[in-house]
């Protein structure tokens, strides 16, 4: 496994061929089933990123203001319940919300590193730059890996406190859901560390359908954007345009599915993997669930994780939750 350093200095956890073999098997594994699925973290490459950034703007698009919000008045009372010497942030992203967990755990006690762990090299490359400037003393470390297979070649020292904020956590099916809870209980000790995790919560569809088809359609144009990496990557040539985002309710499995739908027959070529692909003409691609929670289940979930739960908050007006787990 290669820990290069790279100038900007990210360290690297990522295979050199990461992008060729993780891709690879998720793209033929997902393109070969019925129905076709490709999973979430490949739309995140710069311009993936740039354009989750844009979501989290929108006006439709309240989980971010909601986890900001819930932070802003909690995060003092959560640092208080799980004081730390390291946060290690997984899929930080831009690591936007990360000060307001910064500043209570430093005003709490001992906090003195910040390792941010994510898939995308750019945008490590532009939270560490924003977080240097704000936290002089701070040792701050940018990693590159993935949290759902590396998670063991991660920084164990110390006092840790696990963060995983933005609703991330309902992007995974059930049965990775439990997998991955699982994983960060094995990298954690009884009494040296906690697990902070951001759930939206289930609510009407007519606030959650919007979140995910902004009426700008910057939601459309990053669903879309895995094409485009796909077309980059293994030289397929998906007509982008030609598929239409969708984003439905699920309402027995509270999740909202994104899916890609072909507006018309298409036979995709994707030489990279040496594999062709028919669309029907309406038919769906699934790249992504984003499932929302009810806290008392999701304690459950930690529970059964090996997780005791320490506390509950949400925002306000209820919309999103963060859920404080220790290891038991
Ligand atoms: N936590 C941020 C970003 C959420 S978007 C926020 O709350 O706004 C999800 C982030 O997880 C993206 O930055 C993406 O690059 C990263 N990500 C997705 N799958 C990943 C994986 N398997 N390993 C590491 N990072 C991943
Ligand atoms: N973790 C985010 C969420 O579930 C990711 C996300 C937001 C997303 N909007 C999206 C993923 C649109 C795919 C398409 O809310």
């Amino acid at each position: 496994m290669s820990d290069a350093f790279t100038p900007a200095g990210i360290t690297h956890y990522l295979p050199p061929d990461f992008l060729a073999m993780s891709l690879r098997r998720d793209v033929l594994a997902g393109l070969g089933k019925s129905p076709k699925t490709l999973p979430p973290k490949w739309f995140y490459d710069q311009r993936g990123s740039q354009l989750f950034e844009r979501i989290t703007l929108l006006e439709e698009y309240y989980p971010t203001r909601a986890e900001r919000e819930a932070l802003e008045l909690h995060a003092e009372d959560i640092a208080a319940a799980a004081p730390a010497e390291t946060l290690m942030e997984l899929g930080s992203g831009s690591s936007r919300k990360t000060p307001l967990l910064l500043d209570a755990l430093a005003a709490a006690g001992p906090l003195r590193r910040y390792i941010a762990v994510d898939v995308s090299d750019s945008a490590l490359i532009a939270a560490r730059k924003e977080l240097a400037a704000l936290y002089p003393a701070l040792d701050l470390e940018a990693v590159a890996a993935d949290f759902e297979h590396q998670l063991h070649l991660l920084p164990h020292e110390g006092c840790r406190m696990i963060a995983f904020l933005g609703g991330t956590i309902g992007n995974f099916e059930p049965e990775d859901r439990h997998q991955f809870l699982r994983s960060i209980r094995d990298c954690l000790r009884p009494g040296e560390g906690s697990l902070l995790i951001g759930t939206d919560l289930v609510k009407p569809p007519s606030v959650l359908v919007p979140a995910y088809d902004d009426a700008e359609g910057v939601t459309a144009e990053f669903n879309r954007n895995v094409l485009r990496v796909l077309n980059a990557e293994l030289g397929a040539d998906f007509d982008v345009d030609a598929f239409e985002h969708v984003a439905l309710w699920n309402e027995r499995e509270e999740w909202i599915e994104m899916r890609l739908r072909a507006t018309r027959p298409m036979r995709v070529r994707l030489p990279g993997v040496d594999l062709e692909v028919d669309f029907a003409a309406g038919e769906d691609l699934r790249t992504e669930i984003s499932a929302k929670f009810r806290p008392e289940r999701f304690a459950a979930d930690l529970d059964e994780a090996g997780f005791g739960v320490v506390g509950q908050w949400t925002d306000a007006a209820g919309r999103f939750g963060l859920t404080l787990a220790e290891p038991r």
